[in-house]
């Protein structure tokens, strides 16, 4: 999969790629992540990509012109499958979201600043819209972060243990259930002795029933969910 990423601060987006598991999809050629200062195609040589918003008020809207010449020139190299605007007033971003995204080989990211992107862009140009939570963040670079390494981990490959991430939290609409390790009493609280018989067969209905249990009690909305 590609991923390229329109924004105004790529430096906010250079380290959540380069560690860990995001590190090793790219390494392993699984996953590019290619991100684009909008600055590039600026209005003019005072590198001006935003202006005041039409009938006044506080904040500045991020301008057509240099929006709709980058994903232009972007659009030229690839075809993208989905162009996706972050933002706070998109669906919001879960695993089935991330699941389907990541089927997907072109994606382009756009990350908003300020009071947002002029709305002819997103009519124009924008496929989805996503918001990462009910709350407003500064600009659209982390959320991109969170919906790169969320879809980037599903990729096939990139997990060692491929099958781990169907038995994440979210995955059949269920939390994950609890874990431990060593050591087997930790100041007298003790691990669940089902664990430690060595039955696999019920070790997976212990668990099953464990994420049942903490789903009705965390998250009941998520079994109502198709
Ligand atoms: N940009 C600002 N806040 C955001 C949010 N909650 N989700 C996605 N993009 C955003």
């Amino acid at each position: 999969m590609h991923i390229d990423i329109i924004t105004v601060l790529p430096e906010l987006l250079e380290s959540p790629f380069n560690h860990s598991i995001m590190k090793r999809a790219q390494e392993k050629g699984l996953l590019t992540v290619q991100t684009y200062n909008l600055r590039k195609w600026a209005i003019n040589k005072h590198m001006q990509i935003d202006d005041y918003q039409f009938g006044g008020g506080a904040g500045m809207v991020m301008m057509c012109e240099p929006l709709a010449n980058a994903i232009d020139e972007l659009q030229q190299g690839r075809k993208y499958d989905e162009i996706i605007y972050l933002t706070p007033d998109g669906k919001t971003f879960n695993q089935k979201t991330a699941n389907h995204l990541s089927l997907f080989n072109n994606l382009l990211l756009i990350c908003g600043h300020y009071k947002g992107i002029d709305e002819r862009i997103r009519e124009q140009y924008v496929t989805m819209e996503i918001s990462i939570g009910d709350y407003v963040l500064s600009g659209g670079e982390l959320a991109a972060a969170i919906v790169v390494d969320a879809i980037g981990r599903l990729l096939p490959g990139v997990l060692s243990d491929e099958t781990s991430a169907l038995f994440d939290s979210f995955q059949d609409n269920l939390l994950a259930p609890p874990v431990y390790t060593r050591p087997a009493d930790f100041r007298g609280k003790k691990v669940p002795e089902i664990l430690l018989q060595g039955d696999p067969k019920k070790v997976e209905e212990w668990r099953h029933e464990q994420s049942l249990l903490r789903t009705k009690t965390r998250r009941p909305d998520l079994l109502d969910e198709e």
